[in-house]
């Protein structure tokens, strides 16, 4: 079913899809968990940490800058952190790939009483910084970016803090996390207005710590404070399950499970999205980890009808629209993502790959300059694909291969490996035989 090089998948079409399957750590609340009680009082232990390159990079820059920690299985899945005061680093810091990584080092970064320089790879050198750097600055950060501030490498000088109130121009968690932590450094209350809900892992892990996050509607404000160290379990990302829903919903014989799949609200919105276009899709076993709301979803076969997708609904499915997309072909109707121009800042402009590479296998789509649309029905045939070095990108095509007639390559293949190592082998085992 599927040869994997070191930079091109082969995926043809499966003619059945099973099976159950636990994605890995989700990548949000492990960068926070690392993040958090790498500058909290105490030691903490967590497990199934996210083993992706990005989380890796965020353990890599704590490390480089005094923390204790260690990690316990091969795959770096039980992660012990040890608080010590930070220190200047020796050397650049390098967040890879990962903007989640940048974003929030940032906020402690800039209130940290030291000299460093924080970087990443030639994708997130490109990604717009002056969104953190501007309110950072308000806050009395001394920080030089390149391109007039907007561009890393970042240059961090150390310095005290104030709290200020701030509107966030976009939904950002990465920003909104970033002012919150910066926030725990300054001299009196930051508070923070954001334009619809992104999602709030930092608010639940920062008052599971100790620390008072006031929330009304949409501001958010946080006192100065030290944090106390939490163990965390990390729940499954909903982010790499969805790859499985759409792929299971979109199929005409499938019934996958994919288990202890975190499902707090302010990140389910593929679940909404594709419930609403009559996916058939099980949230069972609810329980609650470490104060994250977890489930077991089970999906199967359905028959899919367009819908809109736009507005407060994109923050909380933003790392979900490339393979929304891909489920769209196979919805009766016009489907409309708008609202949706972040996409195009992501790791790679997300709206013209899905656009690219879903008209290179016959879908009926147009690009848009805050989305797409599509029309459903038009039959997908393999294809040579690009994924312009772009997880999400490689893992939504990986997807469409098996729903595609024939054959689909995927370049790049292995940038799956920033978010979902094992993304392949999953493919492979959910195709099984049959295909
Ligand atoms: C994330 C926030 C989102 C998301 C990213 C992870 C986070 O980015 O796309 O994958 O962990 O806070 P933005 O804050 O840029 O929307």
């Amino acid at each position: 079913m599927l040869q994997s090089g070191p930079m091109q998948a082969t995926v043809r079409h499966a003619s059945r899809l099973r099976g159950s399957i636990t994605p890995p750590g989700d990548k949000s609340i492990s960068h926070r968990a690392v993040i958090f009680n790498a500058i909290a009082d105490g030691e903490a232990r967590i497990e199934n940490y996210g083993p992706g390159a990005d989380c890796l990079s965020t353990l890599r820059i704590m490390r480089a800058l005094g923390a204790d920690i260690e990690t316990e299985s091969a795959g770096g899945s039980s992660v012990v952190v040890r608080a010590r005061p930070l220190t200047e680093p020796a050397d650049v810091l390098n967040a890879g790939n990962s903007g989640t990584t940048m974003r929030l080092v940032s906020g402690v970064l800039a209130g940290a009483p030291f000299m460093s320089v924080l970087t990443g790879d030639a994708s997130l050198r490109s990604r717009p910084m002056g969104r953190i750097i501007e309110p950072l600055q308000l806050m009395g950060a001394p920080i030089d970016a390149r391109a007039n501030g907007t561009l890393a490498p970042l240059v961090f000088r150390g310095g005290s803090l104030h709290g200020i109130h701030y509107r966030m121009p976009v939904a950002s968690a990465q920003l909104k996390s970033c002012l919150l932590l910066a926030g725990l450094f300054a001299d009196e209350e930051t508070v923070i207005e954001q334009p619809a809900l992104s999602r709030d892992h930092t608010e639940l892990m920062f008052r599971a710590m100790g620390i008072d996050v006031a929330e009304d509607g949409l501001t958010v404000s946080v006192k100065p404070g030290r944090l106390n160290a939490v163990d965390v379990t990390v729940p499954a990302d909903i982010s790499s399950a969805a790859y499985w829903l759409v792929a299971a919903v979109c199929h005409p014989d499938a019934e996958v499970q994919v288990r202890g799949v975190g499902v707090n609200p302010s990140r389910t919105g593929v679940l909404d999205a594709l419930v609403a276009m009559g996916a058939d899709i099980r949230i069972e076993n609810r329980r609650s980890e470490g104060g994250e709301p977890v489930a077991d979803l089970s999906a199967r076969s359905s028959t899919l009808e367009a819908i809109e997708i736009g507005g407060d609904l994109i923050p909380r499915l933003v790392d979900e629209v490339p393979v929304l997309a891909l489920a769209a072909c196979f919805a009766k109707g016009t489907t409309h993502i708008k609202d949706a121009a972040e996409l195009r800042i992501k790791e790679s402009d997300r709206l013209r790959v899905t656009n690219r590479e879903l008209t290179r296998l016959g879908a009926r789509i147009e690009e848009l300059p805050d989305g797409l649309r599509i029309t459903g029905g038009a039959k997908l045939t393999g294809a040579a694909c690009r994924s312009s070095n772009d997880h999400r990108m490689a893992m939504t095509l990986g997807i469409a291969g098996l729903l595609a007639s024939g054959e689909t390559t995927v370049t790049s293949a292995e940038s799956a490996s920033v978010s979902y190592p094992s993304f392949w082998d999953d493919l492979g085992s959910l195709a099984g035989a049959g295909s």
